[in-house]
């Protein structure tokens, strides 16, 4: 089976991470967004992945790609567009590389969704209810930046799909995971074509859109406060499935995922639900919760970051308190004594920031 993966946002909802890489390969959980998604496709039998890419430098990618592809054994090939062309027409483009004689359905990812990725179970779904497309659709309180499904429930045939409601629909949404058959590609012409707006609700008209329930979590991790709470419900379906990669210890609080070449310092409170790239140090008298501490970051003597991401070789000054979604970029150095960071983006090198407050 293939599969491919959209990965040409911009990503400008999760900056100044963003600015120095590209939003697939912005560490979650210690590992590129993106590389949960291959190893999850490689797990259900996917054996080419196609990412579709299109501002990004391919060089920024293709480094990553070279890796993985030879760790994973699965082949990953790009599609490179010239101009955006929306969530529909890398499809299109794609077109070649997605379908061969075998004209087996194939997936299509959101690069920015975080679950258990139950990829058998959809793919028995689509064959059980004989769909054109199937979709994953989950419940969130606020549909209203999604798009929202209205099935039948004992069908799970979808009824209608409307992209960003203005006025409530209902609330299970499109998690970004689909199933397509190759048919799907003969409705999408090759140009900038949103596949939430044109494409699905012209296939459920015709009703052929099926949607499965996800279940477990679920999160679209392309904005910092989404983000930190995908990394809570992600930290606790790994004290479900693989406890053994979660840290214990007289200084750790819940789940603690820390790669084995940071250093923790003594009297530190850690947790819950943080995550400590390789490479960092976490000074002594450290509290760290619901944060994210990024490859090479330093947290000096007794600084506090909270519901907050501390990008790649950052480093935070003792005693500041980084809090309530602030995002720090890779460089940026939060200068020692009482800095206080209240939901600041700080960008990079040049805006060290000085002891005072920002917000
Ligand atoms: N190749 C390519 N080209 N990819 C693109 C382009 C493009 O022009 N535009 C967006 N993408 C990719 C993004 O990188 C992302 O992986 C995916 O398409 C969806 O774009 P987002 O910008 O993240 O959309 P969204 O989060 O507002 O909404 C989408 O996701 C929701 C679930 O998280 C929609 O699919 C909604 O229906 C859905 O509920
Ligand atoms: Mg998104």
């Amino acid at each position: 089976m293939k599969a491919l993966i959209l990965v040409g946002g911009f990503g400008t909802r999760l900056r100044p991470l963003t600015f120095s890489m590209p939003k697939p390969l912005v560490d979650f959980g210690n590992k590129p967004m993106i590389l949960h998604q291959i190893e999850a496709l490689k797990a259900a039998g996917v054996t080419e992945v196609v990412l579709a890419i299109n501002h990004q430098q391919p060089e920024v990618m293709l480094n990553f790609v070279k890796e993985y592809e030879k760790k994973l054994e699965i082949k990953i090939t790009f599609s490179q567009e010239i101009e955006p062309l929306g969530t529909a027409g890398p499809l299109a483009l794609a077109r070649d590389l997605l379908v061969d004689e075998s004209a087996e359905p194939f997936l299509v990812l959101n690069s920015d969704v975080i679950c258990e990725y139950p990829l058998l179970e959809m793919i028995e779904f689509h064959k059980t209810n004989g769909a054109e497309a199937s979709i994953m659709v989950t419940k969130v309180d606020d549909p209203s930046k999604y798009g929202v499904v209205v099935m039948e429930e004992d069908t799970s045939r979808v009824e209608s799909f409307v992209e960003k409601p203005k006025h409530f629909v209902g609330n299970k949404i499109n998690a970004g995971i689909y199933l397509l058959n190759p048919s799907v590609l003969d409705r999408i012409e090759l140009r900038r074509t949103s596949i939430e707006k044109e494409i699905f609700p012209k296939i459920a008209s015709e009703r052929k859109l099926y949607a499965m329930v996800l279940p477990g979590f679920w999160m679209d991790i392309g904005q910092p406060k989404d983000y930190i709470t995908g990394q809570r419900m992600y930290l606790d379906s790994l004290r479900k499935k693989a406890p053994q990669e979660l840290v214990t210890g007289d200084h750790i609080v819940g789940n603690v995922l820390a790669d084995e070449t940071a250093v923790i310092g003594e009297r530190c409170l850690i947790g819950p639900d943080v995550v400590i790239g390789p490479g960092c140090v976490i000074e002594s008298g450290v509290r760290l919760f619901n944060c994210t501490v990024m490859r090479g970051a330093r947290i000096k003597k007794h600084a506090c970051v909270s519901n907050s991401i501390v990008g790649w070789d950052s480093t935070v000054g003792s005693w500041a308190r980084v809090v309530n979604i602030s995002v720090l970029g890779k460089d940026v150095h939060v200068a020692d004594a009482e800095v206080y960071s209240n939901g600041a983006t700080i960008i990079e090198e040049q805006m060290s920031v000085k002891p005072e407050i920002v917000v």
